[in-house]
C-alpha cells in the first residue's frame, strides 16, 4: 500500500538519470543465438569450460551457454578494475578464482563488455598460467575504440563506442545490471 507524505522542508530530490537503449532484451537474444551456434560450429564435438567474468557477464555467460548445443560446464572468474566509477582505473585484481581445474581444457572466456582490454589481458594470462588448451573469447560488447592494450576478442555480440553501458549485467555503481537491455545513462 502506498501512503501520501506531505512535502517536508528536508526533503532530498533524487534525480534518476534516463536510460537511452542501445540493444533490446528481443535483440540480445537473437544476437547471443547466433553466437552460441557459431561457437559449437567452432568446437564442433568439444566440451568447453564457459568462464563468467563476474559480476558484468552473468547473464552473457547464461544466456550464451543455453544457445550452444553442446555439453559445457561453467565456471566463474571475479575480477575487479571499474571500482564505483565509470572509467577505468587500470588495476585489475582478482576477487575470486576459478573452482575447477582448466588444464587441458577448451575454455571460452565470456564477458559483459572489454574496454581497455586490461581485465582480459590480466584474465588471459592466468588461464594461460592455469594450463588451458585453448582460450576463446567471447564478449557481448567490444569497445574497441578505448583499448590500451591489445587483446584477442573471437566473438563479439557488438562493436560500440566509449559510451558506458548498463544492463542485462552491467552496472554503474553496482545498479541497473538486472536491466534485460543494454542503455547508455544519459547526462542530465
Ligand atoms: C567491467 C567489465 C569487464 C571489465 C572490462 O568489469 O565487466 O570485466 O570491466 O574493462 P577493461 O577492458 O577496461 O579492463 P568491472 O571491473 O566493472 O566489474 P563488474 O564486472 O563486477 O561490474
Amino acid at each position: 500500500m502506498t501512503e501520501s507524505h506531505p512535502d517536508t522542508p528536508d526533503a532530498v530530490t533524487v534525480t534518476e538519470p534516463a536510460i537511452r537503449v542501445l540493444f533490446s532484451r528481443e535483440q540480445i537474444a537473437a544476437r547471443v543465438r547466433e553466437m552460441g551456434l557459431q561457437i559449437a560450429r567452432d568446437l564442433g564435438d568439444l566440451s568447453p569450460v564457459f568462464v563468467g567474468v563476474l559480476k558484468g557477464a552473468c547473464m552473457f555467460q547464461c544466456d550464451l551457454a543455453r544457445a550452444t548445443p553442446l555439453e559445457v560446464t561453467l565456471d566463474f572468474l571475479s575480477v575487479s578494475s571499474y571500482g564505483a566509477g565509470t572509467t577505468s582505473s587500470g588495476s585489475v585484481r582478482m576477487i575470486s578464482d576459478l573452482r575447477g581445474d582448466v588444464a587441458g581444457r577448451q575454455v571460452v572466456l565470456c564477458e559483459g563488455v572489454v574496454d581497455s582490454g586490461l581485465t582480459l589481458s590480466f584474465i588471459l594470462d592466468h588461464l594461460r598460467s592455469r594450463g588451458a588448451a585453448s582460450v576463446r573469447v567471447a564478449t557481448l560488447l567490444d569497445k574497441v575504440p578505448c583499448r590500451k592494450i591489445q587483446v584477442p576478442v573471437d566473438y563479439a555480440g557488438w562493436r560500440i563506442g566509449a559510451e558506458f553501458v548498463v544492463g542485462y549485467g552491467m552496472d554503474a555503481a553496482e545498479r541497473y545490471r538486472n536491466l534485460p537491455y543494454v542503455g547508455v545513462l544519459e547526462e542530465s
